[in-house]
């Protein structure tokens, strides 16, 4: 019997390749942290009294086996298992017999998954906010390396007010640590334990500790009451990947300078050229490929929001096979998230500003004067402003 659930009756093949979907795939990420949830639910129920302590021991190492021999490749889950949870049952109950049986006692896969996606999403939160720290590190050294060279500062895309290259990074440094900031307040959501909730309702009769799992598995908090654990589902997902968007969105503006500082008509910068692509038709072309496709990372992770938000918007309350669907983009958003980052800092870390092609508009200089004035003569700024006023207007 492949399937946790089979009871005899046969299941259309077509059926299960459509209800299981992508699962048997996107489940691989999740087989350390059904592990460890699996391991703390078997202590839990030890310590309960409603599993032997050898019976624990035979779960505690298989669940280790399995996971190291997952990790080394040595298995797959399958599209006949349908997911993580049902293949772990699986294989443990086939190496360590009725003791695996045991295993299930007081939950269901809908907490289970629940748990193991937050175990994951605390960690994917803090490995992208640490490569965020190594893309500040990135802005802040061009600083260090040319901070003193000076820029045009735009509005409206034209010259406004005198600028430095410091200033430029230390804004997008800015926003970067509000990204950080961000991605640790979605732990928020991430932090409540829903293990023991089991289909949604609890286990009525059965004197489970849901604190014993919250504390193993360093949960804030025990979700309650049962019912909210389902009702929560794709929220702490949603929130991550809205601040992954926002941290995206940044990444994108911080490229969309850079590719109009990367044109022949700016020539602000160079490119490293191990960090630009040719073309297969114009022979001098060295394009800045890398940097229009984080451009358009953030288009794909609002997408993966929306898909996320829509997926949660008209449920009524309690599980449905439609949360299934949100891993997709949650982990679709991750990914990107991690890889933009990754090569954002890489190509920052090869870009060089050129000082003498950068060239300040005299007029740029404009709002300095005027202060200058109400400094000297004690004029009033709107008097200050309309002389020099005057006299750009006449130049433009
Ligand atoms: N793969 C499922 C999911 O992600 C696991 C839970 C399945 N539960 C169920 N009652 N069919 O939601």
């Amino acid at each position: 019997m492949s399937r946790l659930w089979e009871k005899g009756l046969p299941l259309d093949e077509r059926v299960l390749r459509f209800t299981a979907g992508e699962d048997h795939v996107l489940d691989a990420r999740l087989v350390s942290y059904d592990v460890r949830a699996s391991i703390a639910h078997a202590e839990m129920l030890a310590a309960q009294k409603l599993l032997s302590d050898e019976d624990c021991a035979a779960i505690r190492d298989g669940l280790t086996e399995l996971e190291q021999s997952f990790n080394a490749g040595d298995w797959q889950i399958t599209l006949e298992n349908e997911d993580v949870h049902t293949a772990l049952e699986t294989r443990l109950t086939q190496k360590i017999g009725d003791a695996g049986g045991r295993l299930h006692l007081g939950r269901s896969r809908n907490d289970q998954v629940l748990t193991a996606l937050r175990l994951y999403l605390r960690d994917a939160a803090t490995d992208l906010s640490t490569r965020v720290s190594g893309l500040r590190q990135s802005t802040v050294a061009i600083a260090d390396r040319q901070g003193d060279v000076v820029l045009p500062g735009y509005t409206h895309m034209q010259h406004a007010m005198p600028s430095t290259v410091a200033l430029w990074c230390g804004g997008f440094d800015e926003a970067f640590a509000d990204a950080m900031a961000g991605l640790k307040a979605a732990g928020r959501r991430i932090d409540k334990n829903p293990l023991g909730s089991a289909a949604g309702y609890g286990t009525p009769g059965l004197p489970l500790a849901r604190e014993h799992t919250t504390r193993a598995l360093e949960f804030a908090t025990t979700q309650s009451p049962v019912t909210a654990a389902q009702l929560s589902r794709g929220k702490a997902e949603s929130g991550l990947i809205f601040e992954i968007t926002l941290l995206l969105q940044d990444v994108g503006r911080l490229a969309a300078d850079l590719l109009l500082f990367y044109t022949q008509e700016f020539a602000f910068i160079t490119l490293a050229a191990n960090t630009t692509t040719g073309s297969s038709i114009m022979p001098q072309k060295r394009n800045p490929d890398v940097l229009e496709l984080l451009r358009s990372s953030s288009a794909t992770a609002q997408a993966c929001l929306d898909e996320s938000l829509m997926i949660t918007a008209k449920l009524p309350s309690g599980y449905q096979r439609d949360l299934q669907r949100l891993k997709a983009p949650l982990f679709r958003a991750i990914d990107l998230a991690v890889d933009s980052v990754d090569i954002m800092a890489y190509v920052l870390d090869g870009i060089r500003f050129v000082p003498e092609n950068i060239h300040l508009d005299e007029g740029i200089f404009a709002t300095a004067e005027a202060y200058q004035l109400v400094a000297d003569e004690g004029m009033p700024f709107r008097d200050a402003y309309r002389r020099i006023a005057r006299r750009y207007a006449k130049k433009n």
